[in-house]
């Protein structure tokens, strides 16, 4: 797929999106020499300020987040591309203006990407006001406009959602950001499952016992509590980038790698999740909010004591859900998925654990470790993939240990590439690919909805742990088996 050129309107260019990923994310391409000529990208904003003054401020940016590649000739080059658009979103002059700038001055590609970096609430309304001035008709070129999640907040107001937005752009103009897809090591297990053959085989609930999908996270929540209070870590992290990981996981084969079959796929998984009754949201799920701890040798306050949430807050910033596949392949498979704020450590990890042979030859002799075998992909901070087999220690006694296959993905002198240029790459590609579907979307909060209407209203059953921990211990209980317990390491351990 060629990269066309195209202007890209960020919307909300001053607020933390652009400032932490997006600019940053352009940069990075610059430096690649991946952004094609004719690539030109404008900011929107509030604030009075000229071009001079945009270009100071995003070399400020770029100062603090990513200094080490901050090189001035390559600054210079980037800067050629930057243009400011004074305007306040909320008023239809600034629209008028922003068409008759794109539309009159031949330095702007015909093709535009509008990137909505602004709060969810806004998204109807922005859309509303392009098409008011003819921005996102297609006569002359492509219009392609980027969400970011969340995606409503429940079912139905993501139905509402989509409704409002596909009365101005069809599906194909609709790229629905899940970052967690434009990350290396995500992509990877695709890879891993699809271009190996050693593995597919046993890819199913004849091998494998059950697969446990991790993110967390040692930071809290910063200052986003307003936001973090209304959402909770179902909305904010599981229904989204979770269950993102857990379709790759679990999802058939596509018939060739493009965007609508491997969509087709993980619609496929989302549909075959059984769905759990509001009868069963106890035994199936778990959540619970973090208190006073230590982290790092830090003591940190609890969630209740963070700023702009209330003291009598239920929120969850743990929360843990065992999922049921009923298809062909994964009938019987449990499925964990679990998240949370202020954890012992920031990781992100796909931990499959298989089956025990049908004979344990070496269980009672001499054994020193009999572990199940497990496959564990680190996607952050480790990338890594890792398979864990049973060998014979050396020496004379019959005795056995783990020990670990390492595929790591990345050397350490290797760039991190961070999800957002790949994102914003793609978009100029047109490969939608590693965008959501709506139809992705609402199965995600069918699966969820319930969850979050049975905890809306039993807010007692919230638990605590401390802030520094691997979240509430009674989380185990959602664990069918005995010696079922949360895989926390990548690295070879013993029970
Ligand atoms: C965002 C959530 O979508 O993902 C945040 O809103 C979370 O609460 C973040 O911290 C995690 O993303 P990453 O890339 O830092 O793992």
């Amino acid at each position: 797929m060629t990269t066309e050129p195209c202007t890209y309107v960020i919307f909300g260019a001053t607020g933390n999106l652009a400032r932490l990923k997006l600019m940053p994310g352009f940069y990075h391409l610059e430096l690649e020499n991946k952004l094609p000529d004719g690539c030109r990208i404008v900011a929107v904003g509030r604030r009075g300020w000229d071009r001079a003054t945009w270009l100071a401020e995003v070399k400020a940016m770029l100062r603090e987040r990513v200094p080490d590649d901050l090189d001035d000739s390559v600054f210079a080059r980037f800067a050629e591309r930057l243009d400011y658009h004074r305007g306040d979103m909320d008023d239809p002059a600034c629209y008028q203006s922003l068409a008759e700038v794109l539309q009159g001055q031949p330095q702007f590609s015909k093709n535009i990407a509008f990137y909505l970096a602004i709060s969810p609430g806004d998204f109807g309304n922005v859309i509303e006001a392009l098409s008011r001035v003819g921005l996102l008709s297609e006569d002359d070129g492509w219009r392609r406009v980027i969400i970011e999640k969340p995606f409503g907040y429940d079912l139905e107001s993501a139905q509402a959602l989509q409704k409002r937005l596909s009365r101005y752009l069809s599906e194909d103009q609709i790229y629905r950001i899940d970052h967690y897809l434009g990350k290396g090591m995500v992509q990877n297990v695709l890879v891993f499952r699809f271009a190996n053959v050693m593995l597919e085989p046993l890819w199913n609930r004849n091998y494998i016992d059950h697969i446990q999908i991790t993110h967390a996270e040692d930071l809290g929540i910063g200052s986003r509590g307003e936001y973090y209070d209304s959402a909770g870590a179902l909305r904010d992290m599981l229904q989204s980038h979770l269950l993102q990981l857990l379709t790759l996981v679990a999802m058939e084969p596509p018939v060739s790698m493009d965007a609508e079959s491997l969509r087709d796929e993980k619609v496929k998984v989302l549909k075959s999740i059984r769905p759990i009754p509001k009868s069963a949201v106890h035994a199936h799920t778990f959540r619970g909010q973090y208190a006073r701890g230590n982290i790092g040798g830090q003591k940190v306050p609890g969630y209740l004591e963070e700023a702009n949430i209330p003291a009598d807050s239920s929120t969850e910033t743990y929360a843990a859900i065992k999922l049921l596949i009923d298809n062909w392949r994964w009938r019987g498979v449990p499925f964990y998925l679990r998240t949370g704020k202020r954890m012992a450590k920031g990781q992100s990890s796909i931990a499959i654990c298989f089956r025990h042979p049908p004979l344990q030859f070496f269980r009672d002799t001499h054994v020193h470790c009999m572990t199940p075998n497990w496959v564990l992909m680190g996607i952050q901070p480790d990338e890594c993939i890792r398979i864990e087999m049973t060998v014979k220690e050396p020496g004379l006694e019959m005795r056995t240990r783990t020990t670990s296959l390492d595929a790591s993905f990345r050397h350490p002198d290797e760039r991190r590439v961070d999800a957002y240029e790949d994102l914003l790459l793609d978009v100029m590609k047109g490969d939608r690919s590693l965008f959501l579907r709506f139809d992705e979307v609402e199965y995600a909060w069918r699966i969820v909805d319930p969850i979050l209407q049975t905890w809306a209203i039993e807010r007692d059953y919230i638990a605590t742990y401390s802030a520094g921990s691997w979240g509430p211990d009674d989380a185990k209980r959602l664990f069918e088996k005995e010696g079922q317990y949360w895989r926390s390491s990548l690295l070879p351990e013993c029970r």
